[in-house]
This record gives structure tokens, sequence and C-alpha cells, in this order.
């Protein structure tokens, strides 16, 4: 738990505030729509004289097909376009293409379809459906209403709920839906992505009484400019900013109290990127503590070990280093970092094996489930399966490949494995909640390979966490769609609901 003096901070505030003035507009970020422009480009000058364009029949099969495109794996594709197909017209591309721009155009394929699909319709209340699913029928309920973005959900071993709302509440829900806030906790800075995000109860709760939240705060002693004011449409500017780990308790009284600062980054890190905070909690069976952090919309973060960005934390439950961990003791390595190479890792889960899951957003396509390994590096800044400037390939040699991915583009958000006993047909089964893709998502897993998956509904807006209550229940968070034809920014806070899915016979 090592704090900055104050006036060191104000110091260091000041430099990287001097810093921040000059610094260029981050690499990796924001060049991503040029990149399918000139794609979608691609595609026009070579595949549309036969396949034509969305919506339109040529002499080829139309590839905008999402229902074609799902019964293809890239693989398949690939060999397609490379090779052609012998004894049709369909030429081999291989001679013309790079492999780094077929794999582009599958991947840029596959999200012109999915925009050109339907999106689902949007149910604001859900209480009372009943779901069908390959092995295990549901009833959604609806624990609790009028929450504003939530983000993050505990249960107390008193039957209530802690739930965090991303503009800066905490809230406790009873069994019956009452609600009311801690009082008293940390200030956040709330834009864009970031504001208070997860919450987590110490593995012995009932004798210490912990609660850990990740949130985001301002570079300490960084003096706010007066506001700008600002054309309609315009954005407000931001500021240095860095995700945070803290623990407090709370009182008899509902108030914060007794807090601890469990991780603070070094202050030259603090970037004014509103993206990519990470900040998903959770315990391995040792009782340390892990976190995420996103790499701020900059990929060479994630490469580069003297930075937190774009990496998972561990460290124990008092802010110390534990003595395991992979870059402990390594010049150059900030030691609390357990693996590496990650985008926007927002979906933490230990499986009943020990074995931890992972769930991080990609850049167009590309968001990927992985599987853990302590020193392992996941490959953002180098490869992906998505679509992103700067990036040629999808795998290469040191990087750890995902279990899943997704193109198009679900946004994976909190993941969870099922231990409990209340729904036979899932038992151990990893849970994801994803936002863009406004859905819960079933993935079945053997060992540490995914086998199967399903969509256990699509209807209810953005689902951002997922968990089980005391009893075994699963209780997700969604809140009402933002972003492409919602005429809201994708950021946008939006009313949100806790609910429960009740198994049936
Ligand atoms: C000269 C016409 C022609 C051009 C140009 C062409 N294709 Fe094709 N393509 C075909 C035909 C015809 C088929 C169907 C062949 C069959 O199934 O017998 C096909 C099939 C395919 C398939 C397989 C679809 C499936 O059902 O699995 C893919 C993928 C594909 N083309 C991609 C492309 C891409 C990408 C380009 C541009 C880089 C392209 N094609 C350019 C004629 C063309």
């Amino acid at each position: 738990m090592r704090r900055p003096a104050p006036a060191a901070a104000l110091a260091i505030a000041l430099a990287a505030g001097l810093l921040l003035a000059q610094a260029p507009a981050p690499a990796g970020f924001g060049g991503g729509r040029e990149l399918q422009r000139l794609t979608g480009q691609r595609f026009e000058e070579n595949c549309s004289g036969c396949h034509g364009a969305p919506g339109t029949a040529g002499r080829a099969p139309n590839l905008f097909d999402a229902r074609l495109l799902a019964q293809r794996s890239d693989e398949d594709l690939f060999r397609t376009i490379k090779a052609g197909i012998s004894g049709a017209e369909m030429p081999a591309f291989g001679e013309v293409l790079p492999d780094a721009q077929i794999w582009q155009l599958i991947a840029w394929l596959r999200l012109e379809a999915d925009n050109a699909q339907p999106r689902p319709q949007f149910v604001a209340d859900p209480d009372g459906a009943e779901i069908a699913s390959e092995a295990q029928k549901f009833r959604i309920r609806v624990v609790a209403r009028g929450l504003e973005t939530p983000w993050g959900i505990a249960a107390l071993p008193d039957g209530r709920l802690l739930v965090t709302e991303r503009p800066g509440r905490l809230r406790l829900i009873t069994a019956d839906g009452r609600m009311t806030t801690v009082a008293g906790t940390p200030a956040v800075w709330e834009r864009q992505d970031a504001g208070l995000m997860d919450v987590a109860i110490d593995p012995d709760f009932a004798r210490t009484g912990w609660v850990y939240l990740s949130l985001v705060e301002l570079l300490p002693g960084y003096q706010l400019p007066p506001p700008p004011v600002l054309k309609p449409g315009e954005r407000p500017p931001n500021h240095p900013s860095m995700t945070v780990i803290v623990r407090g308790r709370i009182n008899p009284a509902g108030q914060w109290v007794d807090q601890q600062i469990l991780y603070r980054a070094p202050l030259d890190r603090y970037t004014p990127s509103g993206v990519h905070y990470g900040s998903r909690l959770a315990f391995d069976r040792q009782g340390r503590l892990l976190f995420s952090i996103g790499e701020r919309g900059d990929m060479k973060n994630a490469q580069d070990l003297s930075t937190p960005l774009g990496k998972l934390h561990r460290i124990n439950r008092d802010g110390s280093i534990p003595a395991g961990n992979p870059f402990a003791g390594k010049p150059g390595a900030l030691p609390s970092i357990l693996s590496y190479g990650h985008r926007n890792p927002q979906g933490l889960a230990f499986d009943a094996q020990g074995q931890l899951w992972e769930a991080e957003h990609g850049p167009s396509g590309g968001d990927e489930i992985n599987l853990i390994t302590p020193g392992g590096n996941y490959g953002w800044g180098v490869v992906s399966m998505g679509i992103q400037p700067g990036i040629n390939a999808r795998e290469a040699p040191g990087m750890i490949a995902p279990a899943a991915y997704y193109t198009p583009t679900i946004a994976p958000s909190g993941i969870m494995v099922y231990r409990g006993s209340r729904y036979p047909g899932w038992a151990g089964n990893l849970f994801v909640a994803a936002l863009s893709g406004q859905q819960l998502r079933r993935l079945v897993i053997d060992g540490s390979r995914i086998t199967h998956q399903e969509v256990l509904f699509k209807a209810y807006g953005r689902v951002r966490a997922v968990t089980t209550d005391r009893d075994g229940h699963i209780l997700a968070l969604v809140q009402q769609p933002t972003g492409q034809g919602t005429g809201q920014p994708l950021s946008a806070s939006t009313p949100g609901l806790v609910i429960k899915l009740e198994p049936l016979p």
C-alpha cells in the first residue's frame, strides 16, 4: 500500500499534464473505420462483380448473408478465397491478395452481414418471460429496477445484493427489491467508459466485512481546467485518469468506512483516453485479488510490461505483491502483472478446476475468451482475430490464441462459471454477458476447450455482468440499448435492471 506523498503526486501530475498536452493521438485506436472502408473497397474491386453488394444478387452467392457465413468457419472461407474453387468460376486470390487482406475481408464480411441483420426487438420489462433453452427451461424475474448503467454485482451472505452504478453509486438491494445508496463511497471520474465499476466481497466476508471496488479517478492533484463552451454534439474533453482498486466496509448505518487504497498505478501512466479501463475483480482459491485494466486505446501499452495498461493483475488482499507473481523481481516490469497483451478485459472467472477464464473486447470483431496462464502474452498489439490497423496477423509464436473469439462483435463483459446445482443442465458452464451483442451466452467447457455455445436471450438490452446469489440462482445486470440505431452514444448511461433466471422443470 504505497501512497505517493501529496507534494510528489502534484509534481508528477504537473509533469504528466505537460506530457499529455503534447501527446500524439494513441496508436491503434480510431483508424479502424478507415481500414474497414479500404477493405470494403477491396471487396468492390475484386469480388462485387460476381458476388454483388449487400442485399443484391450476383452471379455468385451473396456473401453478406449472416446465415451462410454462420455455417462457414473463418478457415473454410480463407481456403476458398485463397485457392478458389476448381471447376467453378470462383478464382484463386492467393496471388492477388496477401493473407492479411484475405482475413480482413472475411472479418469485414461478417461485420457487414451482421450490420444488415435486424436488431433484436428490445423488451424493456422482461419480468415473467419464459425461455426454453437447450438444456434448461427458465423464467426471468426482475429483482430490481431503476438502476443507472449497473456495472458490477455481488451477493452478500445475508441475501442482499451490492450493485454499482457507473455514475458513482453503490447500491444495497434487499431480496424484495428495496434499494438504498451506500453513503460516502469514493468520488469517481465518470466520462465515456469511466466511473464506478466492479464490486466484490472478501472471500472471508463474514469475518472481515471487506467490500472491494474498482473505480476510475482523475490523476491525483490534477487541476481540472474550467469547462469549455461546447458546440452542439461536441463531447467534453477527457482528463488524465486511471483505474484504482480500493476496499472498505459498510457500517450498520449504511456508510462506507475504513477505506484503503489497494492499487494505484504509477502516476505518469495516467492518460486522458476515455476508454478501456477493464476493472473486473475476482478472487482466486488462495484468496488473492485479481483485476483487469484495459490498454486505454493504445495497443502498444498491452505489450509493455512497464505499464499496468492492457494487463491482468494479481495482488494480495492488503495490496501487497504475492511472491509467486510471474514478473515480480523482473527489472522494468510491474510486479502486479499476471498476464499481458490484453485489449479491454472485462470478464474474469475461475472454474471448479481453478482455471482462470477471461473475456475481452476486440477491435472490430475479434472479441476473445481466453484461458489465462500466469506470465502469458495474449497478443494484443501484435495479433488479433478482428480488424485493426497495424495488426496483420492472427497468430504469432509466444502469443496465446483465444479459446473462442467473436466476429461479428458481441462485446463480452462479465463472465461466470456456474458451480451451483439449481440448473442441472448447466453445471460447470461458462456464462458470458455481452453488451452490444445484448445477450447472455452459455459456453460448455471441457478442460481447456469450449465445445458448444448457446445464446440464452437477446432481447433485454446490454448485459454487463453475471453472477449467482447466495442460493445459487443466476443474476444478470441488463441496461437499455445504446449505440447504433438507438440515437444514443455507445457509452450513454441508460436505465438498467437486476434480473434473476428462475429454473423451471
Ligand atoms: C469471377 C467471379 C467471381 C469473383 C470475382 C469472385 N468470386 Fe467468389 N465465387 C464465385 C462463384 C461462382 C462461387 C460459387 C462457386 C460454387 O459454389 O460452385 C464463389 C464462391 C465463393 C465463396 C464460397 C461461398 C460458400 O458458399 O462457402 C467465397 C467465400 C467467395 N466466393 C469469396 C470471394 C471473395 C472474397 C472474392 C473477392 C476477393 C470473390 N469470391 C471473387 C465467383 C466469383
